[in-house]
């Protein structure tokens, strides 16, 4: 299949990272499908995309007719095989559980068309044991955006162990036609970004947990020192806690190496249910007034 006659792209998940690939997808002109397990989760991403796609409305970046075409352009349902029913891509951004995306992948494999490509949205799990799961392993890919997608200008692309070499140069292309850069990582756990990105965050919550300085002097520290637009905690909130412990558990189980070893603070916090910014409380409270990114800059 060639990028030109990709009309139909169906999003697997709501969340965080679903609702902000289906945007991007739909303002690239696509037609998107948009699925989540139950009726709330499709709403709340629905929610939070016209929430983005007002302010850029607000700031005179879009006129409001070409943000009602955008949101027209988005059908959110909890129907599996309506969601995926001539879908010339799936993007997969469902929660990081590798037992429930193979089975999801699985299901998909019967629903799409043959030609349908398959890309993975996961932050670390393997894309072949997920390609594995499927008869078309040529056409199965890892796509990682980062958050929040319709800012962040990366998409990483990942080639499982059968992936072809036209499954990826189909993908680069239609990363770009989202408008996004990409950069090629051959399969390894935590790809590139994640690979450097856990270390220093779980890094982070080590030194709080010695003691060694505060929640707010760290991220100033961090931000004002290194001149970066989130400190560390701050970031670990953005992305979610519970999705941090994973990647960890997940990346300390593939190199068996203790620069993945999550510390007792995040685990505890994530058995707590303070997931960060989504579930209200984690290194910061969001019941109160949430700080803002910039804070100290
Ligand atoms: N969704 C959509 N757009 C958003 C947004 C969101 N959640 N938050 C901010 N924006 C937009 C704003 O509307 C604004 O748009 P404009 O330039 O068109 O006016 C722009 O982003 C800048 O926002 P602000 O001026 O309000 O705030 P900042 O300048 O502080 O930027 C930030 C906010 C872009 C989130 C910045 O703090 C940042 O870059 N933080 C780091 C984010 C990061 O590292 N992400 C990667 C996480 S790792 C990951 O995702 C991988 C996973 O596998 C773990």
């Amino acid at each position: 299949m060639k990028v030109e006659d990709v009309k139909k792209i169906c999003v697997m998940g709501a969340g965080l990272m679903g609702n902000g690939i289906a945007q991007v997808c739909a303002q690239a002109g696509y037609e998107v499908t948009m699925r989540d397990i139950e009726d709330r989760f499709v709403e709340n991403g629905l929610n939070t995309i016209k929430k983005n796609l007002s302010r850029g409305v607000t700031k005179g970046k879009m006129t409001q007719e070409q943000m009602n075409q955008v949101v027209n352009r988005i059908k959110g349902t909890t129907d599996l095989k309506a969601a995926a029913f001539n879908a010339d891509v799936v993007i997969e951004a469902i929660i990081e559980n590798r037992d429930l995306k193979r089975k999801v992948f699985e299901e998909l494999d019967e629903i799409c068309k043959p030609e349908c490509i398959f890309a993975s949205n996961t932050s670390s799990i393997s894309i072949t044991d997920m390609a594995s799961a499927t008869k078309r392993p040529e056409k199965f890919i890892g796509m990682h955006f980062f958050n929040p997608v319709p800012v962040m200008r990366l998409v990483e692309i990942i080639k499982g162990y059968d992936t072809s070499e036209e499954t990826y140069e189909f993908i680069d292309e239609l990363s770009k036609k989202l408008g996004k850069e990409t950069v090629l990582v051959n399969e390894a756990p935590g790809f590139a970004v994640n690979r450097l990105l856990l270390p220093f965050l779980l890094e982070a919550i080590f030194t709080l947990q010695e003691g060694v300085t505060t929640v707010e002097d760290l991220d100033k520290a961090i931000s004002l020192g290194l001149n970066h637009p989130m400190g560390p905690l701050t970031l670990l909130d953005f992305v979610g806690l519970d999705t941090a412990l994973f990647i960890a558990d997940y990346m300390y189980s593939e190199f068996q190496d203790s620069k993945y070893r999550a510390p007792t603070l995040l685990r505890k916090m994530v058995r707590a249910g303070h997931f960060g910014r989504k579930s209200g409380k984690g290194f910061y409270d969001y019941t109160k007034k949430p700080p803002e990114p910039h804070q100290f800059r």
